[in-house]
């Protein structure tokens, strides 16, 4: 029996590629650069799978090229605004994201970065490297403490909690807002206050995001809510760029509104705005859940989703469930 035709936008890892070469007839793109537009289309042609990154969109005329044949987009990360659901489920194709495997390296990944602006450990990591340090001094890369501090977040779903679980270690009083508030032992064992927004932004000296970008969270943080910040707070952003209207981030850099920021995700990734390459900022490539570890789970559950459409199970982090008893 023909196996079904599976178009994998990246060569993933040994794991998940020996477990979908038992389901499908796998075309992987093998470029080390992610591939052109036009050659995703081109050879997202006659699937019936399709297993995407984040940097592919997911849009009516790819869906067009693939043709009626496509079965399910399972994407390898949590994060699904590169996918036009509805005009899936339109097309009955199911979508799928890598939800939980995630959290607590991107938890990790949010403290390397507050905990790298907090004390300079760029800045010193140049000085240390360039040969240009000639001696201990007292007031030589001084930064802010961290412990003791308010950690602001925003969005309290399970990446939140893990960042807000991590401070307790630092002593910190943690702050959130969130679109539902946490259960009261949630709440207890974080040791986290539910205020409003304008308070966690007034109060943060770490605000750090967590929400998904949607249509409400898109430029969420502008020049109104970075002016209502701490002229000493840092922002923390690990979730997806356009959550903060970067020339507004620019600008307040620019005019000390806030003392710096850690930014692993920009709003025209891979472009960074000359106004963020600045010392008391720390910039990263995307890297939230780059390790060997969660890639390769996060790349193992889109291969499970994909299997389990074709053996005829609902996928098990399906997105649009409503395709599926029509299936
Ligand atoms: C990464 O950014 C993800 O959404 O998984």
């Amino acid at each position: 029996m023909n196996k079904p035709k599976l178009f994998s936008t990246h060569v993933l890892f040994e794991e998940p590629r020996r477990l979908l070469a038992e389901h499908f007839d796998v075309d992987y793109w093998t470029g080390s650069e992610r591939p052109p537009r036009a050659e995703v289309l081109k050879r997202v042609a006659g699937k019936d799978a399709l297993i995407p990154l984040l940097t592919e969109k997911i849009d009516a005329e790819l869906l067009d090229a693939a043709g009626p044949g496509l079965r399910i987009v399972a994407n390898v990360a949590v994060g699904f605004d590169n996918i036009d659901v509805p005009a899936c489920t339109a097309r009955k194709i199911a979508v799928s994201n890598t939800p939980g495997v995630l959290d607590e390296t991107t938890a990790d990944f949010t403290w390397t970065l507050l905990t790298a602006v907090a004390r300079r450990l760029v800045e010193g990591d140049h000085l240390a490297r360039s040969g240009a340090w000639r001696q201990w001094n007292l007031d030589m890369l001084c930064g802010t403490d961290i412990w003791g501090k308010t950690l602001g977040i925003i969005g309290m779903g399970r990446i939140g909690r893990a960042v807000a679980r991590r401070a307790l270690g630092f002593r910190m009083r943690v702050i959130y807002k969130s679109t539902s508030r946490a259960p009261a032992e949630i709440e207890r064992e974080l040791n986290a206050e539910y205020l409003t927004q304008d308070e966690v932004f007034r109060q943060a000296d770490f605000l750090s995001l967590h929400v998904p970008l949607n249509e409400t969270t898109r430029g969420l943080i502008g020049p109104a809510e970075l002016a209502k910040m701490k002229r000493t707070a840092f922002l923390i952003n690990t979730t997806r760029g356009p959550v903060v209207q970067e020339a507004a981030l620019v600008e307040a850099l620019e005019k000390g509104v806030i003392a710096g920021a850690a930014l692993d995700v920009f709003e025209r990734e891979p472009l960074i705005p000359d106004g963020l390459r600045r010392d008391n900022v720390v910039l990263a490539p995307h890297l939230g859940s780059a390790s060997v570890e969660t890639r390769t789970k996060m790349a193992m559950i889109a291969a499970q989703n994909a299997i389990a459409w074709f053996e005829g199970r609902c996928p098990p982090t399906i997105l649009n469930p409503e395709v599926w008893p029509l299936h």
